[in-house]
């Protein structure tokens, strides 16, 4: 993880890159630090610390420089501690590096450097002296750049800022890194949304790509011997987009985009999910691929694919490797992925390069969203918040869409989410909304919780588990009600909580399950769209047919939102996580 954002041009750096780190902040946040070039020098200011404290302590808004970059942590090698911040320098502070990735083989190349003083605990460090080195032999910047890249494995993007050097240089491999091409001065940076607000052209880089930028100009080289075009895009974003808007939290605002983004699904044609649908008709099987909440997207497709007649497994991206001997070339992958950077998942590539793949995958400049054949485009615009709430969503509805085309029934899929379209708006009412709060305030201050549902509605109850965990820090652990008699029954008292999604065709047998619960003094707290005298809790949810499953998701979300702010919790960074997990 880690977020870098460099900048090098004609106007001051330091307000463009104040604002554009704040945008990173998603990707690590425990320690924040710049390096800018002024006077032929180099200033380092870095600490451990949210970004704005940091920026405050230094008092970053007095300082200007033309030339600089920013980097905010999410520590890998080396403990949160102030030497271990980015960007990290040479021994003479000349140049300085912020890095985002893993060296693998960094104490090897750290043992090579006798006589260099080395002041952090980080993989990082190698880069800055290996680099000073090739600089003191007489190479230039790149070539010094280039020699090091060769020299290191794993994957790793980092950018140098020299003293001694007119442009930034960068490299990208595995972990994001694109250029922004604004009239006074280029952007090299972890993602788009940073830099939006002063440009939208913007130059994706492939893996092994090596930028030198300059004030105006730029120059691209793969080391790893690609040819790959890099022509200028125009993305396809607004600062409105990446702001909070009037909402308190990201999460919010994300949370009640949701209505507006079904609602967008109405007038489209989908001629990418018609495509994927005409791959999965050819195909032996279907291997659907994610990571925590893409995976309950992956799990949730694979349900609709089965019971449709097509044999679907959905995988965790670590866990491919397990299936390498029983995948054949006719079996087709769909992978599901917010960021499209997600490390599991693009470490594992390697084992499908020669089947057919299909992404459902938010991140349009993405790792993975290069990497497949057919690209649907999730269309939640950025997500923010570290728990995934609108993408899941939207995900789910294409995963479900896909498998709805390839046994030709599309138009009931479409059908059934306009009829959701029309139903949402019945989702933010008063009523609903003061039974989201009573719920949120009974179960705050519980230190554990069950959520309960069975087939369809136990993947959510995954879901909905895992955003309590992150958002709240309450133990939530999803339980398929059908398997309750088989151990988890015994946890069971009146101390014990049971949040129960219950929905068609289900009902009855889910009810049955839920006497079970109340004949042992347990509290149940009902999602549904009918009241039932089992509940001592009861949230409505309005219907949508084959996704109904979503108002649920949402009540969910919601859930753990307002269940975090009672708490106090900044769920928008909740502690040990970042959104995008570029690490093993
Ligand atoms: C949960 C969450 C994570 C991600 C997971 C995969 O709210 O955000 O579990 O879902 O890290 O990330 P992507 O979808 O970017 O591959």
């Amino acid at each position: 993880m880690c977020g870098i954002i460099a900048y090098n041009g004609s106007d001051d750096a330091i307000p463009y890159l104040l604002d554009g780190i704040k945008n990173l902040e998603y990707r690590g946040y425990d320690s924040f630090g710049c390096a800018l070039e002024s006077d032929g020098g180099l200033t380092i200011k870095k600490d451990i610390g949210r970004i704005d404290d940091v920026i405050n302590e230094y008092k970053l808004r007095d300082l200007s420089s033309k030339k600089a970059v920013f980097h905010t942590r999410w520590a890998t090698h080396g403990g949160v501690e102030q030497k271990n911040a980015h960007p990290i320098s040479d021994c003479t502070g000349r140049l300085a590096v912020a890095h985002n990735g893993i060296i693998e083989n960094w104490t090897d190349l750290r043992d090579e450097l006798s006589g260099h003083i080395i002041k952090s605990d980080t993989d990082t460090e190698v880069l800055a002296h290996i680099i000073e080195n090739r600089l003191n032999a007489g190479d230039d910047l790149t070539s010094a750049v280039k020699f090091t890249f060769e020299r290191i494995n794993g994957s790793s993007s980092f950018v140098v800022i020299d003293t001694k050097t007119d442009n930034l240089v960068g490299v990208k491999k595995g972990s994001p890194l694109v250029l922004g091409l604004a009239d006074k001065g280029n952007f090299i940076s972890s993602d788009v949304p940073s830099f939006i607000k002063y440009t939208n052209k913007v130059v994706y880089l492939y893996d092994g790509d090596m930028v030198s930028v300059g004030k105006k100009d730029y120059e691209i080289v793969n080391l790893m011997g690609k040819d790959h075009t890099h022509d200028i895009a125009t993305a396809n974003l607004s600062s409105k987009d990446i702001d909070k808007g009037d909402y308190e939290h990201f999460m919010l605002k994300e949370i009640m985009e949701q209505p507006n983004l079904i609602k967008n699904l109405k007038d489209k044609e989908f001629k990418e999910v018609d495509e994927a649908a005409a791959v999965i008709r050819g195909a032996s099987s279907v291997y659907i691929i994610g990571a925590g909440t893409s995976f309950h997207v992956a799990r949730l497709g694979a349900r609709v694919f089965r019971e449709n007649g097509i044999n679907a497994i959905p995988v965790q991206g670590h866990d491919l490797p397990s299936y390498k001997k029983v995948i054949s070339d006719k079996d087709v992958f769909i992978i599901i992925s917010q960021s499209g950077e997600t490390a599991d998942i693009i470490n594992s590539m390697h084992i499908i390069k020669n089947n057919k793949k299909i992404g459902i995958i938010n991140n349009e400049g993405s790792t993975l969203a290069k990497e497949v054949g057919i690209f649907i485009p999730v269309g939640a615009g950025p997500e923010k918040a570290v728990a995934a709430t609108k993408t899941f969503t939207l995900s789910s509805f294409y995963i479900v869409l896909v498998a709805m085309a390839a046994v030709g029934k599309k138009d009931l899929a479409v059908n059934d989410i306009n009829l959701l379209n029309v139903n949402l708006y019945n989702l933010f009412v008063p009523s609903v909304i003061d039974a989201v709060n009573a719920v949120a305030g009974k179960i705050k201050d519980l230190e554990s919780i069950f959520l309960l549902g069975r087939d369809l509605d136990y993947v959510l109850a995954l879901e909905g588990a895992l955003k309590f965990k992150e958002t709240t820090y309450i133990h939530a652990e999803a339980v398929d009600a059908s398997t309750f008699k088989h151990g988890p029954l015994a946890l069971i008292s009146d101390k014990a909580y049971a949040i129960s999604l219950v929905s068609e065709p289900l009902r009855t047998s889910m009810l049955s399950n839920l006497h079970e619960v109340k004949a042992r003094r347990g509290n149940v707290i009902g999602i549904s769209d009918t009241n039932s005298e089992l509940f001592d809790m009861f949230i409505r949810t309005p219907e949508g047919g084959m996704f109904s499953f979503i108002s649920q998701a949402i009540i969910l979300q919601l859930l753990s939102y307002k269940t975090a702010v009672l708490k106090g919790i900044d769920m928008d960074h909740p502690r040990n996580l970042a959104k995008t997990v570029t690490v093993l």
